[in-house]
């Protein structure tokens, strides 16, 4: 028999006892994500802009046994940010799991007719808000030494900038959560802190009506996203279950649909292209 044990397989990795904090934990992805981390042991730090929905899917959880706490907070204000991943240790001791999940979609309206106040909102939340993630937490993840995980939401349409409608804001917040995931990875490089990044395809969530209620303008959805979104199949609890299984392999990319894969490949192939014609 072989003693050789791999830190990578599921039962190496110390889910149990360890401390999450998940941003946008309200709902879909992020609800996922604190549902199958307490499943693992892992107490959850749930965080997000909504008071109640915040309180009520907390309640949801601890209900099934999880221990859990709510912090809210918008994402897009760096000192509370601050001050919530100070609660957050107080509250749960050190932590070693961070999610920026938190996040807006606006899709389907032309570039040059977008408000605005959206496009500075869009930007405040998915870039701004996954920097103030990592400047928050990071530093108190270095200094207690025990190694941790930094999970960063990117999209698919980070990987596919073209699909045919209109995502351009969208689509630019998440390829910025790419660059800077990946200079991340290198600033965290033999600190035992791995960072992840997350490109989900559609995912069953309540992103639209979300989105609805907080966009910062009257601005009616595009007639496109509706119908993109009830095309979305798979639950949330999948996704986050695959993040999981990403993160104890130490992926530092992890896609949710693998079948995309042909149509993200028709973007490396204009780029290739481009390649082969230059002088
Ligand atoms: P969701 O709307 O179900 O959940 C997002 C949560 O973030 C909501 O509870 C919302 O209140 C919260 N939130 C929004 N603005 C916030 C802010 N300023 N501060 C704190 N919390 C805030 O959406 P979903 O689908 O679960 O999305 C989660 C992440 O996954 C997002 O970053 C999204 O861009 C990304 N994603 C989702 C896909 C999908 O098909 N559902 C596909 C690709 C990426």
């Amino acid at each position: 028999m072989s003693t050789e044990r791999s830190t990578n397989s599921p039962a190496a990795h110390p889910w149990k006892g360890r401390v999450a904090f998940v941003s946008g934990a309200a709902s879909g992805i992020g609800f996922g994500l604190a549902r199958v981390l307490a499943s693992r042991g892992v107490r959850v730090a749930m965080s997000d802009v909504r008071r109640e929905a915040l309180d009520s899917a907390c309640a949801r959880l601890a209900a099934e046994g999880a221990d859990v706490a709510p912090f809210v907070l918008d994402v897009a204000d760096r000192a509370a940010f601050y001050a919530t991943a100070d609660a957050v240790e107080q509250r749960f001791g050190k932590v070693h799991y961070v999610f920026n999940n938190a996040g807006v979609g606006e899709v389907g309206t032309p570039l040059d007719q977008v408000p605005d106040r959206v496009f500075d909102w869009v930007i405040d939340v998915n870039l701004r808000g996954v920097f103030n993630g990592i400047k928050a937490f990071v530093p108190k993840l270095r200094r207690h030494g025990e190694g941790g995980h930094v999970v960063n939401v990117s999209s698919m349409a980070a990987l596919v900038p073209d699909p045919g409608w209109h995502q351009g804001v969208y689509a630019a917040t998440k390829m910025a959560v790419t660059a800077l995931s990946l200079d991340l990875r290198l600033a965290l490089a033999g600190t035992g802190i791995e960072v992840s990044i997350l490109y989900p395809g559609l995912v069953r969530t309540d992103i639209a009506a979300n989105v609805g209620a907080l966009r910062p303008v009257a601005y009616d959805m595009p007639p496109e996203t509706p119908a993109l979104l009830a095309a979305a199949d798979m639950p949330p609890e999948t996704a986050a279950e695959i993040v999981l299984r990403g993160m104890e392999r130490r992926a530092p990319l992890i896609v949710t649909h693998p079948l995309m894969w042909p149509v993200v490949a028709q973007f490396h192939d204009q780029v290739r292209a481009a390649f082969e014609a230059a002088p």
